[in-house]
């Protein structure tokens, strides 16, 4: 079996990719005293900001960012094609990075349920001088193949175009949390805390990372990754795919198995992108104790969960429980009456 790694260590395999430095490193790992006390059964919890990663206003795709636009300048690439829903923080901070480093940026956006007018994520799209243009198609595959289909026509008009294509930068997106587990894996040492969980909202790369970082630091809590939706496949196997495409990208051994992800799909409901009562209460406890901000998308999902199992009593007193915040706050500005209901 491979050997536990120093966080040192990590950094050494990592250190032999290309990166660019875009996001505020480290974010800070903070104690939310009130809103651990306020939650009930002894636990300590601890969120580690990555909220605060900077970047057009913060979020995991920062440090994703600095190895996908450094793996776009090393290709030669003069323009980023990239897509998600109208709402999207991926597409928002991905246009802040290439603003940061004078490349064009095309973005399609799903519009789902999504209003189209310029606010949140979307009023900074264009901000920061994104071209932006709406279209029906899913997120998901029905969206990968409008983006490879765009990219091959700026290709054919004589651009060099890096787009959203999930085998290459997906990985690549995924190194970065095996990074920031690094960094985690210092600051939790410094603060004398021994975690007994981990909390993040993903099902894709943030995730991938997570779990391939866990594995690597040799942390032996679990890491609870909350899917924030559903996909046509299976989310353990596919995270676990792509995690070992990041190992062997940093030159590494280890593997995961499916059974190694813990990836849990009961807080989708009612559905990608819609807020949920557990989520929206969980929001405002965070909100009203800490003023520390989510949105109804992703975090707040995730930090229901974490309250969720806390008041299910999974976790005995004196416990410390690390929240990954991965950002997303932008979004609650385009849909304030799914963050203050009734308003
Ligand atoms: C705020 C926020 N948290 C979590 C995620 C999930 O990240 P990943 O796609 O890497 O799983 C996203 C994805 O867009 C996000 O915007």
């Amino acid at each position: 079996m491979p050997v536990t790694l120093t966080p040192a260590e990590v950094r050494a395999a990592v250190a032999k990719l290309p990166r660019v430095r875009l996001a505020h490193l480290p974010t800070p790992l903070e104690e939310a005293p009130r809103f651990s006390a306020k939650l009930g059964g002894g636990v300590r919890v601890f969120i580690k900001r990555d909220d605060c990663t900077g970047l057009a206003l913060g979020g995991n795709k920062a440090r994703h960012n600095e190895f996908l636009m450094a793996d776009a300048l090393e290709s030669g690439c003069d323009m980023v094609v990239w897509g998600a829903l109208v709402q999207s923080n991926n597409c928002r901070q991905t246009a802040a990075a290439c603003a940061r480093l004078g490349l064009e940026c095309r973005l399609f956006l799903s519009m789902a349920h999504q209003k189209t007018e310029p606010q949140g994520n979307l009023l900074l799209d264009y901000l920061v001088g994104a071209h932006v243009e709406f279209t029906d198609a899913k997120v998901g595959p029905e969206l990968y193949a409008v983006l490879a289909a765009k990219a091959e026509e700026f290709r054919k008009a004589g651009r060099r175009p890096y787009y959203w294509n999930p085998p290459r930068v997906v990985p690549l997106a995924a190194v970065s949390y095996a990074l920031c587990m690094a960094e985690l894996a210092e600051q939790l040492s410094a603060q004398n805390v021994t975690p007994d969980a981990l909390y993040v909202s993903s099902a894709g790369a943030t995730g991938a990372g997570v779990a391939l970082g866990k594995k690597l630091l040799g942390f032996a809590c679990p890491a609870r990754l909350i899917c924030p939706m559903h996909w046509p496949w299976h989310i353990p196997t596919k995270m676990a795919d792509d995690a070992n495409t990041a190992a062997e990208r940093m030159g590494l051994p280890h593997r995961l198995a499916p059974s190694e992800l813990d990836a849990d799909e009961s807080f989708v409901d009612p559905g990608y992108g819609l807020a949920s009562p557990a989520g929206q209460e969980a929001m405002h406890l965070l909100a009203t104790t800490e003023a520390i901000l989510t949105d109804h998308v992703y975090t707040a999902k995730a930090l229901a969960a974490l309250v969720a199992d806390v008041r299910a009593g999974k976790y005995r007193p004196g416990s410390a429980i690390v929240f990954i915040h991965t950002g997303g706050v932008p979004a609650i500005f385009a849909e304030p009456e799914k963050v203050l209901p009734g308003m």
